[in-house]
């Protein structure tokens, strides 16, 4: 296909996943009409309602075909009526992992108008980079469990750190941190994880000699979570691991005015593979059905997509639609958001024709 033509895989998922993913998917469209590139999308049925149909999660021929794409949009995945960790382990962490998705790149910027639940806190102080690494840490697997059931059950869980996959993503914090505020912190907890703390810490370390520019410095996870609170503008680029970027993103998050508001990239920077693009969100049963889901989310991951598709122009429509459109609510989602997700959709899809 030529430039303008991309061709994207769309996974609604799980409960609010399709929800969201519609509405990020008629910004996509207004933006291709209105600078000239079109997104080819093809619906990929995979999620809860087709494992409890089939048993099936990612069939292996459906991995080969989503291999072929330009990009994937995710809605979300993982749904109560399915035990924990199949749909999440079996379809997103395997694409994660099978593709190469190494960065997961978490932006958290307070946009202004959005109201946030830190008081004073002004857009000026609020923008933060989240480089989660993505294919490592306590999220590979390993462990097992033993004498299951019994009194005397063991269970464990590792954490695998390798060299190279903590220099990959260090490399790409820095790269990225020369083209802001050069500035990188790393993210651990190495006054007890000693092992895989140090390794961190050295790769640092050494790379920051390639990097004479930017400052450098390190922040245990715990106090991370209080500075991300209390004096954001701290931060610039943050490099962690996969579970520690995690939970700090769903603060980033909330900080940043709400689960709604939080877009994702899992990029593979070689393109060896499709990158895919989701909200840090999950499919939130508790609200699903209801039309109180903000789609910020979803279309920001969608402008997080056309960049990296080099559709430079159609993701700052979608950017500039969404920051328009989200100081009108009352809420930045919930019963009381003063518009439908739907509605909502309209309205920043209108918002990205409507740009001159
Ligand atoms: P969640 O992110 O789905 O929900 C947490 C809270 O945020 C809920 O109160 C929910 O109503 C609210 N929320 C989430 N998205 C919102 C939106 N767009 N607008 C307004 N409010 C929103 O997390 P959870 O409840 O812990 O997980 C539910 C399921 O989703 C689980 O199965 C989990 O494994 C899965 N999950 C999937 C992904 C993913 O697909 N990337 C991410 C996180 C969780
Ligand atoms: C996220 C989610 C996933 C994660 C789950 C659903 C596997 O919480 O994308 O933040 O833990 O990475
Ligand atoms: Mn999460």
């Amino acid at each position: 296909m030529d430039q303008r033509n991309h061709r994207v895989a769309i996974i609604a998922g799980d409960g609010i996943g399709p929800e969201v993913t519609d509405q990020a998917l008629k910004a996509i469209h207004a933006a291709g009409e209105k600078c000239g590139f079109r997104i080819h999308t093809e619906p990929y049925d995979l999620g809860g309602t087709r494992y409890l149909a089939t048993g099936e999660v990612l069939p292996d021929s459906v991995e080969e075909e989503l291999a072929g794409f330009d990009a994937i949009l995710i809605g979300a995945v993982g749904t109560p009526e399915v035990p924990p960790g199949i749909l999440e382990r079996g379809l997103l962490l395997r694409l994660r992992f099978d593709f190469e998705l190494y960065v997961n790149l978490r932006p958290i910027k307070l946009l202004p108008g959005v109201p946030t639940p830190i008081a004073g806190l002004t857009p000026d102080r609020c923008d933060m980079l989240v480089l989660r690494e993505n294919t490592e840490g306590p999220y590979v697997g390993t462990g097992g469990v033993l004498r299951k059931g019994t009194p005397a059950e063991v269970a464990t869980q590792e954490s695998v750190n390798t060299r190279f996959g903590v220099e990959r993503i260090v490399r790409y914090g820095f790269e990225q941190a020369m083209g802001r505020r050069l500035h990188l912190t790393l993210c651990h907890k190495t006054n007890v994880l000693i092992y895989a703390g140090d390794l961190w810490d050295r790769t640092v370390g050494e790379l920051a000699e390639q990097y004479p520019d930017i400052k450098v410095e390190y922040a245990h996870v715990d106090a991370l979570c209080l500075h991300m609170v209390t004096q954001p503008e701290r931060f610039d680029v943050i490099v962690t691991d996969n579970l520690f970027g995690d939970i700090i993103t769903d603060l980033g998050a909330a900080v940043q005015g709400g689960m709604g508001l939080a877009a994702s990239g899992n990029i593979n920077p070689e393109r060896t593979y499709p990158s895919l693009f989701e909200p840090v969100h999950g499919s939130a049963p508790d609200i699903v059905g209801r039309g109180w889901a903000n789609p910020a989310a979803a279309v920001l991951s969608a402008a997080m997509c056309l960049d990296h598709l080099g559709e430079v122009e159609g993701a700052t429509l979608l950017e500039e639609a969404v920051a328009g459109v989200l100081p009108t609510l009352k809420s930045m989602g919930g019963p009381d958001m003063g518009a439908s997700t739907d509605q909502l959709g309209d309205r920043i899809a209108t918002a990205v024709a409507d740009n001159d």
